[in-house]
């Protein structure tokens, strides 16, 4: 197994424990809270690893069950690993022997997806579980596979995974993607460096994450423009790998999440090391709602001041730099208690509502028309067992179960654990009343 160093064993510490957490609220809180490392920057920066033979190291690695699966699926490979929970730092060892990302683990994170570039762009080979789909959508991967046929990789897909070979070099070429695609920008951006002469990739995600990958990538050489636009041109070179420790860099969406807690209890946050400059249409979309924020003179230090009566607003989810699907369900939760209709149409996948029953059954007043959800409000929230059905899913129904009156229970709540660094340490240092047990 991997070596996981300082693990502390403690709750919430293993994935099949059926943690649940019980708030009782509203809650009223106050201080200042550190945003974690990006979960989603983290993945495609471990991934790319395998690009290389020496160690990698990491450092403000968010404490995350997708961290974990991630080492253990890379330790299924042969690559050995450790991680210091406490401190946050990760060393790779990127010995790969066995060029298979297995279903075990892919079906658990489809975030494994991720592995199939660096493979086909170190070794000209990988077999790759196909993800299946998830509580959100199907999420195929045929953007992926399509692009990389175009590279000149010969793919097949049999048996539940993705068998990718490069018979002769990989070679550049102009790819557009039918959609916008985060992991799949992510896997072609890290073929094409390794293909030779230029890639085009058209319509490519400009998510920060994905800058972040170009951004690591172009300093161990690889010479990549473009980068935060949806054109992105890479010419294939030789890599180095990181002589530095790489530094993960702040969580958005967690950051965001943020937001709709201060709003849901009244509260005035601080919230440290935010990464306010990738934040521009989820602040907008809050302010709109009813918060004012204030920026230190550092850009680093957020405070968020609620000021309500809340207003009702639409909102359409967005690749970036639109409002992030990864926030919808949260700001769905503090439009509970805004006055009046409003609307939330969720534009990238197809079933990403799950946390609407739920959110109902604190008192919500949701109806779901399509791909909107019509959320009717102020609603005055009161507590009842409800049960998490994914990560932002999770998130949401923190907020709502933070506003609500009387105790909730949030059964599941593993899928919180899945992306948020000890979300519920971070609430009780703030004030709330929120205690984890096991189920
Ligand atoms: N799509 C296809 N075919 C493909 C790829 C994507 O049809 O080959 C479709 C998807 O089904 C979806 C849309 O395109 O409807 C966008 O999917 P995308 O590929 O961008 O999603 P992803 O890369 O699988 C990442 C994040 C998600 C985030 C989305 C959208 C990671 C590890 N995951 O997923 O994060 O919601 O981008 O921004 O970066 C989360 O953190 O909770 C989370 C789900």
């Amino acid at each position: 197994m991997p070596v996981f160093l300082a693990c502390s064993g403690g709750k919430g510490e293993k994935a099949d424990q059926m943690d649940a957490l019980i708030i009782n609220g509203p809650a009223k809180l106050s201080g200042k809270v550190r945003i974690s490392g990006s979960k989603n920057t983290a993945l495609p920066l471990f991934f790319s690893s395998l690009l290389f033979d020496e160690p990698v190291h990491y450092e403000n690695v968010p404490r995350l069950w997708d961290v974990e699966t991630t080492l253990s699926l890379l330790h299924s490979m042969g690559t050995e690993s450790s991680w210091d929970k406490e401190t946050g730092k990760v060393t790779v060892h990127p010995l790969v022997k066995k060029r298979v990302a297995p279903y075990e683990w892919v079906k658990k994170m489809r975030a494994g997806i991720l592995a199939l570039g660096p493979l086909v762009a170190k070794y000209g080979e990988a077999k790759v579980s196909l993800p299946g789909g998830c509580a959100i959508g199907a999420r195929p991967v045929n953007f992926h596979i399509d692009a990389l046929r175009k590279l000149g990789a010969q793919v097949e897909v049999k048996e539940g995974y993705i068998h990718a070979s490069v018979p002769s070099r990989l070679k550049g070429a102009p790819i557009s993607f039918p959609e916008v695609t985060v992991t799949g920008t992510e896997n072609l951006l890290i073929v094409a460096t390794q293909a030779e002469g230029e890639t085009i990739l058209q319509n490519s995600a400009r998510e920060p994450e994905v800058v972040a990958l170009g951004n690591l990538l172009q300093s161990l050489g690889a010479r990549i423009e473009g980068l935060g636009t949806p054109t992105i041109r890479i010419w294939g070179s030789k890599l180095n790998a990181p002589a530095r420790p790489i530094s993960i860099p702040p969580d958005r969406i967690e950051a965001g999440t943020w937001i709709a807690i201060a709003m849901a209890t009244q509260s005035e946050l601080e919230l440290e090391n935010c990464p306010v400059g990738e934040m521009e249409s989820v602040l907008e979309v809050f302010r709109r709602i009813g918060a004012q924020f204030e920026m230190s003179p550092k850009r680093d230090l957020m405070t968020i001041y609620p000021r309500p009566p809340y207003k009702a607003v639409d909102i359409d989810t967005q690749p970036y730099p639109g409002f992030a699907t990864d926030m919808q369900a949260q700001a769905m939760a503090v439009l509970c208690l805004a006055q009046g209709k409003s609307r939330m149409r969720e534009t990238i996948f197809e079933n990403r509502f799950m946390h609407v029953a739920e959110l109902r059954r604190l008192g919500a007043q949701i109806e779901i028309d399509g791909n909107s959800a019509i959320i009717a409000g102020p609603v005055m929230l009161q507590g009842a067992p409800i049960m998490a059905t994914d990560l932002r899913a999770s998130a949401s129904l923190m907020v709502a179960a933070l506003a609500a009156k009387g105790q909730t229970r949030i059964s599941r709540i593993y899928h919180l654990d899945r992306g948020y660094q000890r979300l519920d340490e971070k609430l009780r240092r703030l004030g709330a009343d929120i205690t984890r047990v096991t189920e």
